[in-house]
């Protein structure tokens, strides 16, 4: 087979393409060292040297800017710091309950033992990837090579940068759906990839039952096809999917698969939530399609299959061709994840099954998922019909505020929906998600009228939440 994987010339092609900041979007200190390092290089050979200063600012690198790293961030304007202490944080995606007592437990022991406290090979622990192999069992269509075929990272976070690090060559334009998971593009920025975005389209669906109509989220295939460019080295995929709660049909994946294998691409498929999916549906594993495993890496995550975020702990999964290049960038990158949360992450895995632990964790989540999806039910409220993860996407876009209401310079220039979560915020005492944020500027308008919430919380603060939440019906156009 003759992938092109590692192919690279660099064109100017911007179409369809947006990662350009509008300067309002930076930090103060950010613009700043901006229109400093654009003075500076500009005015390099042309201009006197300035008047010697005790410090002068050294530039930052472009790439900064190209993947938002100095934008004001939807988590730092949403930070429980800056909303009233009693409001319920239903914003980030943190669990308010710990791992099971039993994985604190392995944990606990991994750090009583010497090993524990030592590097870890740079493929990760061999307990670990044994374990990860043996979770898996045959969902790859076969048995996992655990010297070969997976790779231990810090959290799927630094897998993903890994994989893109290994694989990206300046200018290699990789595709993603929005909205997106916010880290996949400073990542992909700072490893020289150019993001294309292609939007999801919400589309009316009534479920059997519920009075709100159902939203689903789809792709627009000739959309995705226009695209593809000789340029276009590979696709992001995410399902379960953050911030939408969708699973990808196999229909879809098939579709996408088709386009992969026609286009010579690669794929990152980030399953980070595939123990969250909901009523009987089915997880497919993009790598399981046919031809796709010598071309996916698939993601996981310790973190989110033991509510245990944490630790840090996370790995890579595909055929040893894509492995041991994203090993290579790993070494260098952390060198190793930290040995005794793979020991503990290994211990879980290990007892999970007998314990029927994701059995009994996804009827949990199923609690706390309708404990929301009522509150929006009674609301009249439309939201995605959460298939998988733990987020749920509302409709705010009928919220009203007063006209004279007070918001702060942090939402100048910001779509309606950062408002909107704002009020939500202050004025009904949960915090939740503008989900512009999860979107290049272009295409930020779909995402203004969304808000993501999350159900990572015990039901009893979900409860509270939702009794809160109905005071909305006042503020509904
Ligand atoms: C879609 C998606 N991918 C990857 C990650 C990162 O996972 P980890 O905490 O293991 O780095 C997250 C975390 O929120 C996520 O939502």
């Amino acid at each position: 087979m003759a992938f092109r994987f590692a192919s690279s010339t660099i064109v100017a092609a911007s179409r369809g393409v947006s990662t350009n900041l509008a300067p309002r979007f930076l930090t103060p200190q950010a613009r700043r060292a901006f229109s400093q390092s654009h003075t500076r290089q500009q005015g390099h050979a042309a201009t006197a040297a300035p008047a010697p200063t005790k410090f002068t600012p050294f530039a930052n690198s472009a790439r900064l800017r190209d993947g938002r790293a100095l934008y004001q961030d939807v988590w730092t304007i949403f930070n429980s710091a800056n909303l009233p202490p009693e409001c319920i944080n239903l914003g980030q995606g943190y669990m308010n309950f710990p791992p099971p007592k039993w994985a604190r437990a392995a944990a606990v022991d991994a750090l009583d033992v010497t090993e524990g406290n030592h590097y870890a090979p740079a493929r990760g622990r061999p307990r670990l990837r044994k374990a990860v192999k043996e979770f898996y069992g045959t969902q790859f269509g076969k048995e996992l090579d655990p010297e070969k075929e997976i790779m231990i990272s810090s959290g799927a976070n630094q897998g993903l940068h890994a994989a893109w690090a290994a694989f990206l060559c300046p200018g290699d334009e990789v595709i993603m759906f929005e909205p997106f998971f916010d880290l996949y593009l400073p990542a992909i920025a700072f490893n020289g990839g150019k993001p294309v975005y292609v939007p999801l389209h919400p589309s009316e669906e009534p479920v059997p039952g519920r009075n709100v109509g159902k939203q689903s989220w789809s792709i627009d295939f000739d959309e995705l096809r226009r695209a593809i460019t000789p340029r276009t080295k590979m696709i992001v995929l995410n399902s379960p999917h953050n911030p939408l709660g969708k699973v990808f049909s196999r229909a879809e994946l098939e579709a996408i698969a088709q386009l992969v294998r026609e286009h010579d691409l690669m794929v990152i498929s980030d399953e980070v939530y595939e123990s969250l999916v909901f009523d009987g549906l089915e997880h497919v594993r993009f790598a399981t399609l046919p031809g796709m495993w010598e071309r996916t890496i698939t993601v996981g995550s310790a973190g989110k299959l033991f509510a245990a975020t944490g630790w840090r702990v996370g790995w890579l999964v595909g055929p040893q061709a894509l492995i041991d290049p994203a090993l290579a960038a790993s070494t260098r990158i952390v060198f190793c994840a930290n040995t005794p949360m793979q020991e503990a992450a290994a211990a879980a895995l290990e007892q999970a099954r007998e314990r029927r632990f994701f059995e009994n964790q996804l009827e949990e989540y199923a609690q706390r998922r309708a404990v929301l999806m009522d509150a929006f039910e009674k609301l009249g409220m439309e939201y995605a019909w959460p298939e998988g993860s733990y987020f749920i996407l509302l409709n705010i876009s009928r919220v009203r505020w007063p006209e004279d209401y007070k918001f702060p310079d942090s939402l100048n220039g910001r779509a309606d929906d950062f408002k909107a979560a704002w009020f939500i915020a202050n004025h009904i005492g949960v915090s939740c998600i503008p989900v512009s944020e999860f979107y290049c500027d272009e295409h930020m308008h779909i995402g203004a009228n969304y808000a993501r919430f999350s159900f990572c919380k015990d039901v009893d603060t979900l409860r509270t939440a939702a009794e809160r939440l109905q005071k909305l019906r006042w503020h509904l156009s």
